[in-house]
């Protein structure tokens, strides 16, 4: 296939608007899966995303096409083969760094739009995403047999937003299969062919790279310029290692292997990276000894949630290891560092995209690995200026310096720019959503007559934790939000104490807003009241500012014996409540003197 026969896209919507679904239909279309497979979303491959019904891991698919262009005298039809690589993207807000690393190998994007629903604050974000990447967008209003598609009003949403044209629109159901047949010759009309050359030496852009139990790392590639071909000796610029290509092929879905790849093509090679952290997402592979300009490479992922994670049991610290060595190699955007904790000894301070982001890590983590894990507060990352005239950036409020020679002079929070599409009758509870979590208004518009358009700026310390929620409850689910990055604001922060008996929990430790302090404050203490079970002793809980306590409670104490209901000398029974009381204690941590129930360190997490 040269270059003019191939055709890279990729598929961008909010969520739920009907992407996978979608992809699945082209990929029976073109007899790349068989038709009714049985398993739905088939690119959706990793267990949370069956069970989320969400997209986390971008995946990549080629299909083998052939166009057929009747004309009226039947021996004068016309047929030509292409080749198309479809990559499936994921549709929520945290990884919107998987979108843009997938456009980087592409030259158009089908826009999919619910044609109930119409544009929607993600719609927006991955437009512009598109856009700024100069792919033809070719947009297509999905769902169109439902009873509430209306899908000339998206038409005119697309028109007013994007600037683009009715007569541009494609109007599918993926359910019904209903104008499907348009999608793959509008594609391989309206959507350039890859701009590289073949005789120009070997350029290749890693998109993505995981592990394989039996393979090893997987690099996921586009040829920008070259061919590849199996056995050739390749050189990374990141890192300047060189090996061979010792495998090399297509996902057709599944990996095929073809021994060669062409200018244009995306597909995969095995060149013995024994680490995904040598195969650097964004890194240019090349022929070794050969001499050529790196390609640009990705923006790298921005944390914008940091937080604690430690083993439920101390004595599981390798395993848990283990289990992220191998986890992180799937998903090269969480940063990991070592740390410890008086209170939970030995763990690790993971970055991530965002709070789904973290769930997701967890769950995977616990589900693929069989990792028990205890993980503290989330927090963004703050900068904080001491007397000393020294600027850090605080990841882990535990480590925020309370010496007092070193006094804190000024401190800045991270900001994001949050873009909200609301039906027009929510606009006043929004607006006081907005205002209580410290929101600023940057513009305030109608898109139609029926929806309205906002956009705030916001601390991303409060829309990490329940933000989306909220805002979906209190707009009956019909809101939709996105937000990026924007710069640092000056701010006024405290660091908040948890103390048990006196001692401060270093794992508990939360960096707030002044104005928030007292209401957090108390939510922690009550909670922990909650979950802490009475003990031998009397334990009082305290959050605190420095010395001055601002919320406390206490739980008296109790004696508790499990061999006092056990009468006389039954030994067996005796045993076995010994041993209940023993695997009730493995689920406790001991924080000083006081056994914290893994749970209460759960509920921390849901305070906002
Ligand atoms: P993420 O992967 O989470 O970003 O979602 P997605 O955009 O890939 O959506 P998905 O394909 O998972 O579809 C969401 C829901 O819409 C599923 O329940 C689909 O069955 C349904 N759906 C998809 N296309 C259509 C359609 O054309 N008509 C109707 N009625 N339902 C559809």
């Amino acid at each position: 296939y040269p270059p003019e026969r191939i055709r890279n896209f990729s598929i961008i919507a909010h969520v739920d608007h009907g992407k996978s679904t979608l992809a699945d239909r082209l990929l029976e279309l073109t007899g790349t899966i068989k038709k009714g497979h049985g398993q739905p979303q088939y690119l959706d491959k990793l267990q949370v995303e069956r069970e989320r019904g969400i997209t986390v891991k971008a995946q990549t698919a080629t299909m083998f096409y052939r166009r057929i262009i009747n004309s009226s005298d039947i021996h004068n039809e016309e047929q030509s083969d292409y080749l198309l690589n479809l990559i499936d993207t994921p549709g929520h807000v945290d990884f919107s760094y998987e979108v843009s690393r997938s456009l980087a190998a592409c030259q158009g994007a089908l826009l999919v739009v619910d044609a109930a629903q119409g544009v929607q604050a993600q719609t927006v974000a991955n437009f512009y995403l598109a856009f700024e990447s100069n792919l033809t967008i070719i947009p297509v209003i999905n769902k169109i047999d439902q009873p509430t598609a209306d899908p000339d009003r998206v038409k005119a949403q697309l028109k007013s937003l994007f600037d683009i044209d009715a007569e541009d629109a494609l109007l599918t159901s993926a359910k019904t299969g209903q104008g499907l047949e348009h999608v793959l010759p509008a594609v391989i009309e309206r959507i350039p062919s890859p701009p590289g050359k073949c005789d120009l030496p070997l350029r290749m852009l890693l998109l993505d790279s995981y592990y394989d139990e039996y393979k090893g790392v997987i690099c996921h590639v586009a040829v920008v310029d070259g061919t590849l071909r199996k056995g050739d000796k390749i050189a990374s610029a990141a890192t300047n290692q060189a090996y061979e290509a010792l495998d090399v092929g297509i996902m057709h879905p599944e990996l095929t292997p073809t021994g060669i790849l062409f200018t244009g093509q995306v597909g995969y090679v095995v060149s013995g990276i024994r680490s995904t952290k040598e195969a650097r997402v964004g890194d240019t592979l090349y022929h070794a000894r050969s001499i050529v300009e790196p390609l640009p490479g990705f923006k790298p992922a921005k944390h914008m949630v940091f937080s604690g994670l430690y083993p439920a049991d101390g004595s599981d610290f390798e395993a848990l290891n283990h289990a992220i060595e191998r986890l992180t190699c799937n998903d090269a955007s969480v940063s990991i560092t070592k740390e410890s904790s008086t209170a939970l000894g030995m763990g690790f301070r993971c970055g991530f995209l965002g709070l789904l982001h973290m769930d997701v890590f967890h769950q995977r983590l616990e589900q693929e690995y069989g990792a028990r894990i205890i993980s503290t507060i989330p927090t963004v990352p703050y900068i904080f200026e001491y007397s000393d005239g020294s600027k850090v950036q605080v990841q882990n409020p535990a480590t925020l310096a309370s010496n007092p020679g070193k006094r804190v002079t000024a401190c800045w929070e991270p900001s994001v720019i949050a873009t909200i599409i609301i039906p027009s009758e929510y606009v006043g509870p929004v607006i006081t959503l907005c205002s209580e979590r410290r929101g600023e208004q940057l513009e305030y518009s109608f898109i139609d007559s029926q929806r309205a358009f906002m956009k705030y700026r916001l601390p991303l310390r409060e829309i990490v934790v329940d933000f989306y929620n909220e805002l979906k409850s209190i707009t009956s689910g019909y809101a939709s939000f996105d937000y990026e990055d924007a710069d640092y604001q000056t701010s006024d922060l405290v660091k908040l104490d948890i103390l048990l008996n006196g001692q401060p929990v270093d794992a508990m430790a939360t960096i707030v807003h002044q104005l928030k302090a007292q209401r957090i404050g108390r939510e922690l203490v009550d909670r922990l009241k909650k979950f802490i079970d009475r003990q031998m002793f009397e334990i009082t809980i305290q959050a605190a500012i420095g010395s001055k306590v601002i919320a406390r409670e206490t739980i008296s104490a109790m004696r508790k014996n499990v061999l006092a209901k056990c009468y006389g000398g039954d030994v067996t029974r005796k045993k076995k409540l010994l041993e209940k009381q023993k695997e009730g204690k493995k689920r406790m941590k001991r924080v000083g003197s006081v056994d914290i129930p893994q749970e209460a360190f759960h509920e921390l997490l849901k305070v906002s």
